[in-house]
């Protein structure tokens, strides 16, 4: 695993030790150069961990395979959800970070497989700023132990802290979707603050205003 580990494309600066990792992660097309520039907005101390989602959709850098858009392969989701968890294993050792606290930030895609890894990798990743992100396992049918379903249900998220920042008015994110994001995230015990704005999907000036907020 940890050969793998070491293969998978990612970016790596380690900033001050006493400032946390961001784990930068892009969104459909994007790449860990893009998405940490937007990392020194949010804390220009921390320490930046930006890995490449391995899945190719088009050509394009995604983080899990979708039917459509907006439908999830909530399979693949829960599977590479577990892989990244992996990596971020095998990069704390790697990089000495000790338990220095790591907060995601995702945007789109890369907010979906933050989302899921908080759901069902608590103790992997517990703190998540999600930009224009949804339930990345929504309508999973119920299902029985060891199932994603039950996975999610059974989640223990009283250590975790999560910012969802959202656009109004959202196709890609709809706001359905986020709100039922929001009911099981708390019903798991965890603290939730959610920025609604005016307009659709995208990182306005006012979210990295909410999210250096948030961090502080
Ligand atoms: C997803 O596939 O995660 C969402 O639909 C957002 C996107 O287009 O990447």
């Amino acid at each position: 695993m940890s050969a793998a580990n070491a293969e998978w494309p990612h970016l790596f600066r380690s900033g001050s030790a006493d400032a946390p990792v961001l784990l930068m992660l892009h969104g459909t097309g994007g790449d860990e150069q893009q998405i940490s520039r937007l990392a020194a907005a949010l804390d220009p101390t921390a320490a930046v961990l930006a890995p490449r989602g391995r899945v190719q959709e088009n050509g394009m850098n995604r983080w899990f395979r979708r039917l459509s858009e907006g439908v999830f392969d909530t399979d693949d989701v829960a599977r590479r959800a577990d892989d990244l968890a992996g990596f971020l294993v095998w990069a704390r050792d790697r990089y000495e970070l000790g338990d220095r606290p790591m907060v995601a930030v995702g945007f789109s895609n890369g907010a979906n497989i933050a989302l899921a890894l908080a759901l069902l990798r608590p103790e992997v990743l517990a703190r998540v700023i999600a930009f224009s992100g949804m339930h990345p396992l929504d309508g999973l049918p119920a299902g029985g132990e060891g199932t994603t379903a039950a996975r999610v249900a059974a989640g223990d998220l009283a250590a975790s802290a999560l910012l969802l920042v959202n656009g109004e008015s959202d196709p890609m994110a709809p706001l359905p979707s986020v709100q039922r994001l929001v009911t099981v995230l708390e019903q798991g015990g965890a603290r939730v603050e959610q920025v609604l704005r005016p307009g659709g999907h995208g990182i306005a000036k006012t979210d990295v205003a909410a999210a250096v907020k948030w961090l502080a």
